[in-house]
């Protein structure tokens, strides 16, 4: 009777859904003004309503004492008068150079090992519009909170969007991975492993902004990059989203979470990001050449810190292993 009544009520969602033209708009804005552009949330899918089990919050917050160093007298900052377009600027050299070009990356920008990039700050000469500031800018293009056929919620791009362009950061509580093992749901867990050992990871479980529910996907289109803005505290860089590609207006936005995370995870559900190049589809995982495709351990979303910590050594003894 259940399942009965539960057809019944999607078959009747759907038949509203199709008469009233499609989508439901269920919010304006999920940031409640927090950001620069508001992002709306539809559903044209189901009757499910707008998420509301967390708090949309604009910037990583503490729960906890995490010691973050925000000491001013550390902050390496430039003596630029220009606008840091020169290579003499020292935030620009700290990044190895200025990556950002009217505020993009550029088509060379390496994508498999992105530079850790140190944006201008309050001690530098510079005025607060130079070159070299733009995840400290927040989010500037139009992005949707939407529900996909087969991922729960995602998150959609509302413009058209050119390669290198910053889409939004990875929000959430930062915590020590002592406390992410203590956590029940490891659903919204991004690791910031910095490769002294201090592992600390961001929950967006709770305490979280658009970036808690970008999906993964198998041919991704935004790539993550660890940017210091405020502070340089090497285990606490900030997470931006860039684009890796460009996308197209009504493209879901995804990522890709890291063959560690599908071969803890598939045991459990398998990929539906629908791409013919899908490496983690329940298909996928049966075909006998699954195991030398996910050699890979390199991992940025969580299951697990200790599962992740135990990756990055495997990562660290096959790159050892492959270098030797
Ligand atoms: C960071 S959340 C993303 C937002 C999520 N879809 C939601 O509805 O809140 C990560 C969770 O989304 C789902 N997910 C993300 N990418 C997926 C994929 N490619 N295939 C299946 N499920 C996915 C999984 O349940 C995963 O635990
Ligand atoms: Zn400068
Ligand atoms: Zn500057
Ligand atoms: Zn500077
Ligand atoms: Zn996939």
């Amino acid at each position: 009777v259940w399942t009965a009544l539960n057809t019944n009520k999607k078959l009747t969602e759907a038949r509203r859904v199709r008469d009233c033209g499609g989508e439901r708009v269920l919010s304006r804005d999920i940031s409640r003004g927090y950001e620069a552009v508001p992002i709306t949330c539809v559903n044209g899918v189901d009757s499910e309503p707008c998420p509301e089990n967390f708090k949309y919050i604009p910037d990583n917050c503490v729960t906890s004492p995490v010691n973050i160093n925000k000491d001013i007298t550390h902050l390496q900052h430039c003596s630029c008068k220009d606008n840091c377009s020169s290579s003499n600027c020292v935030c620009g050299q700290l990044s190895l150079q200025c990556w950002y070009d009217s505020g993009r990356l550029p088509l060379d920008f390496c994508q498999r090992e992105p530079p850790v990039l140190f944006e201008c700050n309050h001690v530098c000469s510079c005025w607060r519009t130079c070159r070299n500031r733009v995840v400290q800018n927040g989010i500037r293009v139009r992005l949707q909170l939407y529900r996909t056929q087969t991922m729960g919620w995602g998150v959609r791009a509302m413009q058209d969007i050119p390669q290198g362009t910053f889409i939004c950061e990875y929000v959430g509580e930062v915590i020590s991975d002592a406390e992410a093992d203590k956590r029940e749901n490891d659903s919204f867990l991004f690791t910031l492993d910095d490769k002294v050992g201090d592992v600390h990871c961001i929950d967006g479980r709770l305490y979280g902004n658009i970036g808690r529910f970008i999906n993964h996907l198998c041919e991704p289109n935004i790539l993550a990059v660890r940017v210091f803005t405020m502070h340089q505290d090497l285990r606490f860089p900030r997470i931006a989203f860039f684009s890796s590609r460009p996308i197209k207006s009504g493209d879901q936005l995804g990522f890709d979470y890291g063959d560690h995370y599908w071969k803890v995870k598939s045991k459990y559900f398998s990929c539906q990001c629908g791409s013919l190049k899908c490496r983690h589809s329940a298909a996928s995982i049966q075909t006998p050449d699954h195991a030398a495709c996910c050699c890979d351990a390199s991992s940025s979303f969580t299951v697990c810190p200790v599962l992740v910590s135990a990756a990055a050594s495997a990562a660290t003894a096959a790159t050892s292993a492959s270098a030797a």
